[in-house]
């Protein structure tokens, strides 16, 4: 599967969020990642369903939405309604994610379960078959700016091993937080296809195109080393 870049607007500039988005989608970006945080999952809060429409305004790319928020299933509508695509739930916040799942994708979306750095994988084992995604955190969730956690290298190949083994190789496999170049390389060798890039895309040190260019040569370096 293509590996795709995802960037997540956690970081962007908020005063002129429409200009980044065109700036990043002309240096050749593949979806939208939506960071929802609510202050009681995670300690941050960030956005909700009006920035969705927002940006269904103006892109025609995939919307990704990761919510990281507790009780999903109370707002999975408004998502769907607000232009969603994509809809990732945490199995930690999910009482019954089996049917979580089923609601995500009755409402037309594609459903993702995400597994925070402590939760094992054989906690989605049997929803397997019912996602388009599996969402592999490589940061504690609630900021973006963190150091990606080097033993999420090993859970990545664990992850597409589980999912190959079982004939499911049409599930992407997402990786969010802390990916740069420097170790972008890494996080795709071991079988991610979606890579969500938060600071690593907006940030003082460079513009939008540069760092996307930054990223996409440290892509090419691992087909260098394969
Ligand atoms: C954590 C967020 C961040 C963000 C990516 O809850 O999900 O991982 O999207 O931010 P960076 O790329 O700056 O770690
Ligand atoms: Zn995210």
């Amino acid at each position: 599967m293509k590996v795709k870049l995802a960037p997540s607007i956690l970081t962007a500039d908020f005063t002129r969020l429409g200009e980044q988005v065109r700036e990043a989608e002309a240096a050749g970006i593949d979806w939208w990642h939506i960071d929802i945080m609510d202050g009681h999952f995670v300690p941050n809060i960030s956005v909700g369903p009006l920035v969705v429409r927002s940006l269904r305004g103006i892109t025609s790319l995939t919307i990704d939405c990761h919510l990281m928020i507790e009780r999903p299933d109370d707002y999975i509508p408004a998502f769907v309604e607000a232009g969603a695509d994509r809809i990732t739930v945490h199995v930690e916040a999910c009482r019954h994610i089996h049917r979580t799942l089923q609601l995500i994708r009755s409402l037309g979306a594609r459903p993702g379960v995400a597994l925070n750095p402590g939760t094992p994988l054989i906690a989605v084992e049997e929803v397997l078959a019912d996602l388009d995604l599996l969402l592999v955190m490589s940061v504690n969730p609630g900021y973006g700016g963190q150091s990606y956690l080097p033993a999420t290298t090993g859970k990545i190949a664990r992850a597409r091993e589980m999912i190959h083994s079982r004939g499911l190789s049409g599930i992407e496999i997402q990786v969010d937080g802390g990916i740069k170049a420097h170790n972008i390389a890494e996080v795709a060798g071991a079988g991610a296809t979606v890579l969500v890039v938060g600071s690593s895309v907006f940030n003082q040190e460079a513009d939008i195109a540069t760092n996307v260019r930054a990223l996409r040569r440290g892509l090419l370096a691992r087909s260098h080393e394969a």
